[in-house]
């Protein structure tokens, strides 16, 4: 099977004017980890060993009948780096491989990977549904932009899967679902919503941000399209937004055609960096994993938390889940501090090491308080339906060594009471 490299090869199929296909077939090597390195750009006449990076807003043609055939799109070649760029192309490639889709766009931020894939695939009257617990944004976007364009949307109860098929309506399209969710940590069985939204003819979305997909493999379970947030893990190191839509690829044409007008895309300086920061996208992902475990651990033995959620932790109401469908829980959990929100604010205000910051999946260990800052406008009990107590905070583990992250956590434990 053959990638579809978005602009180029995408075309080339769509089209069916090329036979042999020149781009990376999917899969080229058995293993994830090979894959995530060796996908790359052809090596250029300087025989460099690591991509180059093709920074560069258009590119020239030989003649006018060349360019032409290329507008008309009867040539694979790059035209315009809002439509296609090589370092664009590369990480599209990879993560393909990665989460073993057909096909992919990467946009500017994770945000602009949601908004698009909604509003291409999406008209007036039709209908999605999802579940209040995803991530903020993405809430402000279905509940907000989307009733612009006359698009409703009905949030699934995900402790009550019962409930699910008395939701659907003639105009539901999409199925949009996050697992594990931001903040709360929850988990949403996917063989159970894959079927759901197959029985039901909804296109299937899974954000898998939190797992990235060396941890969780979306299509496996009937995923139609994958969005990330290419800025937390597959970064991972704090430095560069992006986004990706990763599916079938008749799908992804759709999103393809509505993006190369409307602009969203990557820059070929973060795709280069993303593409470089994926060669080590397993590693980092073991450890973050590794880590968070043990702080999770740590924090259930600990007397200032009254719970803790972390998806491998026995204790979690989805630990089944979580085992069936994650090869590890990955670097993000939540804890309630004991004595509520305002001990929640202390205990940020002591914390030394650890980042206050509004990213996540970083080498650098975060915590955040999110009834005080990202969700303080809310009320309680809108909280309480995203899954967040007042005394929620949120940690990302990060690549420290596991005693200097503990040590502190329990400085800001012991300042805060
Ligand atoms: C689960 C999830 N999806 C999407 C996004 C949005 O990504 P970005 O900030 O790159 O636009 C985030 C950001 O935190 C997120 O956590």
């Amino acid at each position: 099977m053959q990638t579809l490299h978005i602009c180029k090869n995408h075309r080339k199929s769509i089209q069916g004017f090329y036979q042999n296909i020149e781009g990376i077939s999917m899969k080229k090597y058995r293993h994830f980890e090979t894959n995530a390195i060796r996908i790359q750009t052809n090596t250029t006449q300087e025989k460099e060993h690591a991509s180059p990076m093709y920074l560069t807003s258009s590119f020239v043609f030989d003649g006018p009948e060349e360019m032409r055939a290329t507008f008309a799109e009867e040539t694979s070649l790059n035209t315009y780096s809002r439509f296609t760029n090589p370092n664009t192309t590369e990480l599209i490639d990879k993560m393909c491989a990665l989460e073993g889709t057909e096909a992919g766009y990467a946009t500017a931020t994770g945000m602009a990977a949601v908004f698009s894939t909604f509003a291409a695939l999406l008209g007036t009257g039709d209908h999605i549904l999802s579940c209040r617990s995803i991530f903020g944004s993405s809430h402000s976007v279905i509940t907000k932009l989307l009733p612009k364009y006359k698009i409703g949307s009905t949030y699934l109860d995900l402790r009550d899967t019962a409930s699910w098929q008395g939701k659907v309506r003639p105009s539901s399209k999409i199925l949009f679902l996050e697992t594990p969710t931001n903040p709360g940590i929850e988990l949403i069985d996917l063989a159970f919503a894959g079927a759901f939204a197959k029985r039901n003819r909804l296109v299937f979305i899974v954000d898998n941000c939190f797992a990235t997909p060396y941890l969780q493999q979306p299509i496996q379970y009937g995923a139609d399209l994958i969005v990330h947030s290419a800025t937390k893990y597959l970064d991972g190191q704090g430095r560069v937004m992006g986004g990706l839509i990763l599916g079938k690829s008749s799908l992804i044409k759709e999103i393809y055609n509505f993006n190369r007008s409307a602009g969203p895309a990557l820059s070929p300086f973060n795709a280069w960096v993303l593409s470089k920061s994926l060669e080590t996208l397993a590693v980092r992902m073991e450890k973050h994993s590794e880590n968070a475990l043990k702080v999770a651990e740590w924090l259930e033995a600990n007397q200032n938390t009254t719970w803790v959620r972390y998806p491998f932790l026995p204790s979690h109401p989805q630990y089944q889940i979580a085992k069936k469908q994650m090869r590890s829980g990955s670097g993000m959990a939540c804890f309630g501090i004991k004595g509520g929100i305002g001990r929640g604010k202390k205990f940020l205000d002591n914390v030394k090491m650890c980042s206050l910051t509004a990213n996540l999946g970083d080498t650098r260990t975060i915590v955040a308080h999110p009834a005080s800052t990202t969700h303080a406008k809310l009320t309680d009990d809108e909280r309480t339906a995203t899954g967040i107590a007042p005394n929620l905070i949120r940690i990302s583990v990060g690549l420290e060594h596991i005693d200097d992250i503990t040590e502190d956590l329990e400085l800001a434990f012991k300042a805060s009471k």
